[in-house]
């Protein structure tokens, strides 16, 4: 949480906007640590490993942290491998997920000795077999079932349905195990599922799993016993003050033991959203107060190509003026500068009004914050800020421009393929 003066894990929020500018990203390192600590507690006593879903907040310092704390990591791409090994986190807590990972991705993933695959389809598993053998190695995989469950979430966000890429049937999987001779270079000892993100009900998770187990007791009774099965992320966080928090660590972790009573190998956790999202803010400043004719506009300098998650779920995202005054609720739709309706943080939400140069506060932006920002409009990067007790550092610079258009360049000389 935000302390009045506005601090965020003891570092003053208007002198550091001042000295980074804005928008900038902020992380909590206290806050994300908590997190770790209460999902590894609630876990006391069930052989797990957490691997952090990178893709939620792949800053290289938000990784390092998940290194520091043994956290392994949930990658799906290559992109991702390199930044996990690059923070520290070693190969042999990495899992690879993901429905289009190419034969060479799992060639260099091999290289570096990546601890299991989740594997989503026959064909990859047959390239799987063939790289492996090709260079000489065995790899541990799991399948990917599609247990065919809603997890009752934005249709975005939901993977765990049969309609969806993600996943095959349990029925797929059946011949897969049944044909593993097939694939002498693969040990396929596991099982995997995760059925979508933002999950605030216990059920979804329960229906799928208890599918997840059946499986794999149906597997243990052709003695096949599994070495693993991954229950993937999901875990929703509070995106709104004054709604209840959702569901637990502890409640999750009740439902994995019931769930998994009698199973006896290890379960692999892919959190992402419950480790960052409630530990990052996004700050922004306040360009001008637009009275439109119907609304009030706070047009603020971070925009969706910042944080996309507004326009692109509808979703909602506390927004916290940080200038203290006293000033009388207003409603203003929130918007950035981008050119599109779709640019806008929120609609006729009240707050204390505003005044040009407020520094204004997004909450839960740690997750899926930075991670999809992208240069629309030609808005460069935005910076961001890890704090940690009274400290920060500047974990991502902001882009400059030249930086933004260095890839890029007029045509010189044209080549024919
Ligand atoms: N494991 C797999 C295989 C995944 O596909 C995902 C997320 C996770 C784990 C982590 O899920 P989490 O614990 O964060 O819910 N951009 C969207 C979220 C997309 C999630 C994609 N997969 C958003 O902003 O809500």
């Amino acid at each position: 949480m935000i302390d009045t003066p506005p601090r965020l894990d003891g570092v003053d929020l208007h002198a550091l906007a001042a000295q980074v500018g804005t928008p900038t990203y902020v992380y909590s390192a206290s806050a994300i640590r908590d997190r770790i600590q209460a999902l590894q507690h609630a876990l006391k006593g069930l052989d797990t490993r957490v691997c952090y879903a990178v893709k939620a907040n792949a800053n290289l310092a938000v990784l390092q942290l998940m290194a520091e704390q043994g956290v392994g990591a949930d990658i799906v791409s290559v992109g991702e491998l390199r930044r996990a090994l690059r923070a520290g986190i070693p190969a042999s807590r990495i899992v690879y997920s993901g429905v289009g990972k190419t034969a060479d991705e799992i060639a260099e993933a091999i290289g570096m000795g990546v601890w299991r695959y989740n594997v989503e389809s026959h064909d990859e598993l047959r390239t799987l077999q063939a790289v492996a053998a090709g260079r000489g190695a065995t790899v541990r995989a799991s399948a990917r079932i599609n247990p065919d469950v809603d997890a009752g979430t934005h249709a975005k966000i939901s993977t765990g349905k049969s309609e969806n890429k993600f996943g095959v049937s349990i029925d797929e999987a059946r011949h897969w195990f049944a044909e593993a001779a097939q694939y002498p270079n693969v040990r396929l000892d596991g099982l995997h599922a995760h059925i979508g993100s933002q999950i605030l009900s216990i059920k979804p998770f329960r229906l799928a799993l208890q599918r997840v187990a059946a499986f794999a007791r149906e597997l243990a009774g052709q003695g096949r016993e599994l070495n693993c099965i991954d229950v993937g992320g999901g875990l929703g966080v509070r995106y709104r003050q004054d709604q209840a928090p959702p569901l637990t660590p502890d409640q999750y972790a009740a439902m994995l033991r019931e769930t998994f009573a009698d199973f006896h190998g290890r379960l692999i956790l892919e959190p992402g959203r419950y480790l960052v999202a409630e530990a990052g803010w996004l700050l922004t400043r306040v360009i001008r107060v637009k009275p439109g004719q119907q609304r009030a506009f706070l047009v603020v300098d971070a925009a969706m190509n910042d944080l996309l998650r507004p326009a692109l779920y509808d979703a909602w995202h506390d927004i916290v003026p940080l200038h203290g005054r006293d000033a009388e609720t207003v409603e203003y739709d929130v918007v950035g500068p981008v050119c599109e309706t779709g640019d806008t943080f929120a609609v006729r939400r009240p707050m204390p009004a505003c005044r040009a140069g407020d520094l204004i506060a997004i909450a839960g932006a740690g997750a899926y914050g930075a991670a999809m920002a992208s240069t629309y409009n030609s808005r460069p990067l935005p910076a961001e800020v890890l704090l940690d007790r009274d400290r920060y550092a500047v974990v991502r610079r902001r882009q400059d421009y030249d930086a933004m258009i260095a890839d890029e360049c007029p045509v010189q000389e044209w080549s024919t393929a």
